[in-house]
């Protein structure tokens, strides 16, 4: 199995390229499903999960063609195509890796009337039931059964039909299998407490070129007249904010200067004022934004809660910038009860950090050492990369497959801007 080993100590500087958003590809690959028509999704990261998910969409019937770039290219251009559904049925082999195939059952359903989804379980980071996924199909008509594992939702004779769904709390995928299967419904959904996640943006504006209506683009309340056809369509996922937020802690833990290109201001508020409290000056450029730090890292208080407040997928990597902060942070995680896996090992390099309940009181220290660690899961792996940039020593972290999920050749963008990083293979 492979490892990332990092010498810490260096100062970066220089840009790094933001990939495409891999929670927004996510939610755009399935889109595909919802016309007999082409879709082209442009800066496309080039991910594990990217692949995860072309995989599951070729069992269904899609035809999948990659173009463009080259292999040193970042992103991806890939067009897809469901001229027909061969198969409504996500198996457990695929969704047990990847809980985002559940992504597949709102579109199945609105396009080919029944959709048959492994649930995905529990994971690394909590229980992530997906009761609300299935509510807000029922409020479309849908039929659910849970059987053997599986959860099998049938549409009505003539289709969904439009509807009233009240979230009672804020769900990014819910929304968006919600959504999906809405455009195709008929007549008219109304989608209250919807998530604002700019993903959830992307999502719309793409199902928007494909012919859909849909009103409300940015608040919580989401319109959605159905259409009869969606058809084909071009578009390029947006730039991924948690990844232009892992990079600009990078810079920050190092006492760096780096330019995140292409990120985009007004999809990360939360992270940029985060960082900008704890004394990073945070500057646009034409390029994208530019990260500075003098090595200064002033301690803050932090919650956790949906968009556009601070998000859960950058919980961890604050936490390894604020572990060198000079006093004492409080980060409070509301959205999933068991997203402190990082803390042991962060701890073990040296960082002060206590859980309390949903809270961590992370007391700074004067600096980490490099020491061979793991995490379970991808937000948490990158922690311990943080970590690492800024420790004495050298850091190796295992299980390198979580940061393949979701950080387009991390090792390549860090050592561009002059980190000593590497990637090592077992065998
Ligand atoms: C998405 C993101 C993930 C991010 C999370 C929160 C993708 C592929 N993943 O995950 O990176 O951390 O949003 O921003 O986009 N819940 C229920 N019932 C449900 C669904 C959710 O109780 O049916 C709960 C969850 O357990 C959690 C909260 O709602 O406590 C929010 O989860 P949700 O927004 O649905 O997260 P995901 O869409 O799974």
């Amino acid at each position: 199995m492979d490892r990332i080993i990092i010498r810490g100590g260096r100062r970066l500087e220089g840009e790094i390229p933001i990939s495409g958003a891999k929670n927004a590809a996510l939610t755009l690959l399935p889109c595909a499903l919802l016309t007999d028509e082409p879709l082209t999704l442009r800066n496309l990261p080039r991910l594990a999960d990217v692949d995860s998910f072309g995989h599951l969409l070729n069992q269904l019937g899609v035809s999948i063609t990659v173009e463009g770039s080259k292999p040193k290219d970042f992103g991806r251009v890939m067009t897809l195509r469901a001229s027909n559904v061969a198969s409504t049925v996500a198996p457990y082999d695929i969704v047990r890796k990847m809980r985002a195939s559940i992504l597949v059952l709102g579109p199945l359903l609105a396009r080919a009337g029944e959709a048959t989804v492994s649930l995905p379980g529990g994971c690394a980071i909590g229980n992530r039931p997906i009761d609300l996924h299935l509510k807000a199909l029922e409020e479309l008509g849908a039929e659910i059964e849970l059987t053997a594992g599986y959860v099998r939702a049938t549409a009505p004779k003539g289709g969904l039909v439009g509807g009233r769904i009240t979230f009672p709390i804020v769900s990014v995928g819910a929304t968006e299998n919600a959504l999906m299967a809405a455009v195709l419904a008929k007549g008219t959904t109304v989608i209250e407490n919807a998530a604002r996640e700019p993903e959830i943006t992307d999502l719309a504006k793409c199902l928007v070129a494909m012919g859909a209506d849909i009103e409300g683009l940015r608040t919580d309340t989401l319109t959605i007249r159905g259409k009869d056809k969606l058809h084909g369509a071009t578009y390029a996922v947006m730039p991924d904010r948690i990844e232009a937020g892992s990079y600009a802690c990078a810079a920050a833990i190092t006492g760096g200067s780096v330019l995140l290109g292409g990120a985009r201001r007004e999809t990360m508020p939360a992270i940029l004022s985060g960082l900008t409290d704890a004394g990073v000056h945070v500057a646009d450029e034409p390029g994208g934004i530019r990260i500075s730090a003098n090595g200064e890292i002033k301690p803050l208080t932090l919650s956790t809660a949906p968009y556009p407040a601070f998000p859960t997928d950058m919980q961890a990597q604050f936490m390894a910038m604020l572990a060198l902060a000079n006093g004492t942070s409080l980060l409070t995680e509301s959205i999933f009860e068991n997203r402190y896996m990082h803390v042991p090992e962060l701890n073990r390099m040296g960082a002060d950090i206590e859980v309390r309940g949903r809270s961590a009181v992370v007391r700074g220290v004067k600096a980490l050492t490099g020491a061979p660690v793991m995490a379970t899961d991808l937000r948490a792996s990158m922690s311990l990369v943080l970590a690492g940039l800024a420790a004495q020593g050298e850091t190796q972290v295992a299980r390198v497959y979580h940061l393949d999920r979701g950080y387009e050749r991390l090792e390549e963008k860090l050592q561009a801007v002059g980190a000593d990083i590497e990637r090592a293979s077992d065998g």
